[in-house]
């Protein structure tokens, strides 16, 4: 998730007409060849008829992608003196595109280019109009922009290139609307158990599945869950934005609601963890921060859910491919829903099931025993009473659940900010033991708990972290038996 320079170097010397580009460069690259020729003479620059030849430097990095266009037609244009300035150019970096015309194209990962600007000292960046927005995320730093090349060729040479505004003296870049995030839960009837869970899940980061018969709301509460977020921090924010801009989802705003990713059960795996031949972020990392929901989740294939397995423990995902390896991060909490069967009644007390065992197995081993280990709370969301669905009386709306959630959540950050954690349920085993302190009665029932059911070393991890999450509800430092007691059966096995 960091950019690394390229150092664009241009010969123009006599010769036969030649154009080439070493260092290198991939299929799309070596295209940038026909089109900075063709943007350079629609730009009115003409194209030199010698010997050209471009260098990518450092020659053992793999260069990518079109990105180079505009640097290579200006590298050209200041080698055979069009651009007479062209010293100026050597300490900015430049992202963009070139079209036929010799219009600039916004790029992905401009943000990313930015940051490493500013770090590495580099005096500007210049981009796409598009992408001004988003490369003026990183403060302080020159930011120029233009529509075209013959646009950026006026701009130097007029000298209105040092004379580029810094970006904190332009009006701050916008920030994404607030979205509208499925129902409050003030509109969802009765469910108080599920709801509760979805409340401590918020609060710590936990992972969730919800199960039930068809109609009961599952669907309905995990869309809902999204309210109860408070906003993402500053520094959460900058991530997020990070990874949305190398997916090119980024529409130069800096993204400032928690992410709410909801793909499909036919998503592939490389949908999901991410991948390709130039590595793109998948959904649990566009989920980063946020909510990666995984609605019917028996539907997904397995294979595809076991590259969960990894990231869910992790908070990171790494994909190799021939051209390297790359790590994204996927912090994310996963919010599950599916029927306890195929026909969804098995755990009804009201309705029979009509599913054969064989069937009833069949369905429940699409989901693996690890990956079920990783999941925190595990609620039973049964069919709604009618006296619940006709009540007139409206429940808590996600505004005042919200609260509590931040109040939890702005605590454990200030309580971890040292060790570059932000919720609960991101505590290393080294740190679980300075905080999660548990009363002498908690240590009882914990100590039964893990001897009967049998418990991993994970489960018992877990189940610490979510009793410490509820134990923040209550405001109270130290773990107790009540707090442990609720974490515990949220953990038990149903149906
Ligand atoms: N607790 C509830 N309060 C109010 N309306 C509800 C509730 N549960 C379900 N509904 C209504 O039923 C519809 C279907 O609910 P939802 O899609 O959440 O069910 P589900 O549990 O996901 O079912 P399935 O297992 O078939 O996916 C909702 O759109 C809503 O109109
Ligand atoms: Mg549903």
């Amino acid at each position: 998730m960091s950019a690394t320079p390229v150092t664009v170097e241009a010969d123009v010397s006599s010769g036969l007409p030649r154009f080439q580009i070493v260092g290198l460069p991939d299929a799309a690259v070596s295209e940038a060849k026909d089109r900075v020729r063709a943007a350079m003479k629609n730009s009115g620059f003409p194209f030199p008829r010698t010997n050209v030849t471009i260098n990518l430097a450092p020659a053992d990095t793999r260069k990518q992608g079109p990105l180079y266009d505009l640097a290579i037609a200006l590298a050209i244009l200041g080698a055979q003196g069009t651009i007479v300035d062209a010293k100026l150019l050597e300490r900015t970096v430049v992202i963009g595109e070139l079209s036929l015309d010799g219009t600039i194209r916004p790029a992905r990962g401009v943000l990313l280019a930015s940051s490493m600007a500013k770090r590495e000292g580099y005096s500007g960046v210049l981009v796409a109009k598009e992408n001004i927005n988003e490369a003026r995320l990183v403060e302080p730093l020159h930011i120029a922009s233009a529509r075209s090349l013959k646009d950026c060729v006026d701009q130097i040479e007029t000298g209105k290139w040092q004379q580029l505004p810094k970006a904190v003296e332009i009006e701050a870049p916008p920030t994404s609307p607030t979205t509208d995030h499925g129902d409050d839960f003030a509109l969802i009837a009765g469910q108080l158990h599920a709801k509760r869970a979805l409340e401590i899940a918020a609060a710590g980061g936990h992972n969730i599945l919800l199960s039930g018969p068809p109609g009961s709301g599952k669907t309905m509460l995990a869309r809902a869950f999204a309210s109860l977020l408070p906003p993402p921090t500053v520094d959460e924010s900058i991530e997020i934005t990070s990874i949305h801009s190398i997916a090119g989802l980024l529409h130069g705003q800096r993204i400032t609601n928690r992410p709410f990713r909801a793909p499909h059960h036919t998503s592939s795996g490389i949908a999901l963890v991410g991948g390709g031949t130039q590595p793109r972020p998948g959904e649990i990392s566009l989920a980063h921060r946020g909510v990666l929901f995984l609605d019917e989740f028996p539907e997904f294939s397995r294979a595809v859910l076991e590259n969960l397995r990894q990231p869910l423990e992790d908070g990171t995902i790494a994909v190799s491919r021939a051209s390297g390896s790359v790590t994204f991060p996927a912090r994310f909490m996963l919010v599950a829903s599916m029927n306890p069967c195929p026909c969804g009644f098995i755990s009804d007390p009201g309705i029979a099931c009509t599913c054969t065992p064989g069937n009833i197995l069949k369905y429940q081993q699409k989901i693996s025993g690890p990956l079920l280990d990783r999941i925190d709370l595990r609620v039973e969301v049964p069919r709604v009473a009618f006296d619940d669905l006709s009540s007139t009386t409206p429940g808590e709306s996600s505004a005042v659940i919200r609260e509590r959630v931040t109040t939890v959540r702005s605590l454990t950050q200030e309580r971890y900010a040292s060790f570059g954690i932000f919720t609960n349920a991101e505590l290393k085993p080294s740190l679980m033991k300075a905080w999660c302190a548990l009363t002498n009665d908690g240590m009882i029932l914990l100590k039964s708990a893990v001897d009967r059911l049998h418990m991993s070393a994970r489960s018992y991890g877990r189940i610490l972290k979510v009793a410490r999450t509820i134990a923040d509800l209550a405001r109270e430092e130290t773990i107790s038996a009540a707090h442990l007691a609720e974490a515990l059966q949220y953990r038990i096995r149903n149906a």
